[in-house]
């Protein structure tokens, strides 16, 4: 049987991953996947994360099983902390189940959509988080790119999007990032959302969010307006978050499917929908990393902890952002970089080719993401001049 399989060549952001950690380089640069690293390069547990750790080791009183949601006081807490105080969250409109990471709820989320309309067209924007495609792929739904990122101007084509949301049937699905978009870092401003949910209205079409990065980008309520704009305005939604990048739970997979309906027993009726997809998959999510979460949200002070070092996280990519800009500038480098200051969350793309990216990776073990997408986090002090010669050097 397995004479039948090709090899899959490595995934283009996990494979750098694993090429970095290979590379004997004393001065390799790790600017590839999207985890936060401090001033050191490292990713620390955090201290609030750690705290609630303890608790869950003193006081667990069982491993048996869960139920397919997962951990309901984190489904609560998580809905909370994504949709904050709006209406259709009170009404019971929105009903949340616990999943493993981000990527896990993304995989539920095509299984339910396929299950509502086979046909279903996913959109993403162009371009997107290259596994969204292999998500949407393995569920069996087609997905296709609507205009979103310029790499002439390295800003936002706006019209375009409207002009082709215009033509999205109903029926179909369009995928947004809630904020911090990956991997170009450029956002919609409020404005932009409300013509999205416009087009949604008048369209007819669905639109998921991925809320990857809530909390990196401007705050916890900020980076979630346009989605609270959106659940306020339109009959149904749904988002997949994750906690992997503002806990700081990468490997504990804790991630939140979210569905809302028009009134509470739609939500309900999709709720138990999307409950025996997550049965089929993998039954039920690990407790672990959402029990965590959940001492967290749910402790006063654990969250006060948690939500200052969200907050020094973020600050500290925004201040890399200036320092990016000025360190290019003052090697030289070719080109205006200064809309790296302007955009928002763990990325930017440096908009360069193809052979200049790999020429950083061979002759300096600087790695970025083969579309020239850079982890600004993996910028500190000690690296930042020689990635800006190395840059300068390898775009004379
Ligand atoms: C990234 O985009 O680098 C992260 O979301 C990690 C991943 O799974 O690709």
């Amino acid at each position: 049987m397995f004479e039948q399989f090709k090899p899959v060549p490595t995934d283009p952001i996990l494979g750098l991953m694993a090429e970095f950690k290979a590379d004997t380089n004393p001065n390799k640069v790790d600017l590839s996947v999207g985890v936060y690293k401090d001033e050191h390069g490292d990713t620390p547990v955090m201290k609030a994360v750690k705290k609630a750790e303890k608790l869950r080791l003193e006081n667990e009183k069982s491993k048996a099983y869960l139920g397919l949601a997962g951990n309901t006081e984190y489904n609560d807490l998580m809905a909370d902390l994504i949709f904050g105080d709006i209406e259709p969250l009170k009404q019971g409109r929105i009903k949340t189940a616990q999943t493993p990471g981000g990527t896990g709820s993304l995989r539920v989320a095509a299984e339910f959509i396929k299950r509502a309309n086979t046909d279903a067209t996913i959109w993403v924007t162009g371009p997107t988080w290259a596994n969204h495609f292999s998500i949407f792929h393995a569920a069996g739904l087609e997905t296709k790119e609507f205009p979103y990122f310029d790499f002439e101007t390295m800003g936002l084509k706006f019209d375009e999007m409207v002009a082709t949301l215009k033509t999205v049937p109903a029926g179909d699905v369009v995928l947004f990032h809630a904020c911090c978009h990956n991997p170009s870092g450029l956002d919609l401003n409020i404005e932009q959302w409300q013509v999205v949910a416009d087009l949604a209205k008048n369209q007819g079409f669905t639109v998921l969010l991925d809320s990857a990065y809530q909390g990196f980008g401007s705050g916890l309520d900020e980076d979630a307006a346009g989605l609270r704009l959106l659940a306020s305005q339109l009959d149904e939604l749904l988002v997949c978050a994750s906690c992997s990048k503002n806990f700081g739970l990468y490997r504990d997979r804790v991630g939140a499917f979210s569905v809302m309906g028009k009134d509470a027993d739609s939500a309900s009726v999709a709720y138990t929908n999307a409950l025996s997809v997550i049965r089929a998959i993998y039954s039920m999510p690990p407790a672990h990393g959402a029990d965590v979460v959940a001492r967290i949200l749910g402790n006063k002070e654990l969250k006060a902890e948690w939500i200052a070092e969200l907050d020094e996280k973020r600050a500290r990519i925004n201040g890399l952002r200036t320092f990016i800009v000025e360190k290019f500038k003052e090697h030289n480098v070719p080109g205006d970089f200064g809309f790296i200051a302007e955009q928002n969350g763990m990325f930017s793309f440096l908009g360069i080719d193809k052979t200049a990216i790999q020429r950083l990776k061979d002759e300096y073990s600087i790695y970025i993401v083969g579309s020239s997408r850079i982890n600004v986090a993996g910028v500190n002090q000690d690296n930042a001049d020689y990635l800006a010669k190395a840059l300068a050097e390898v775009l004379k």
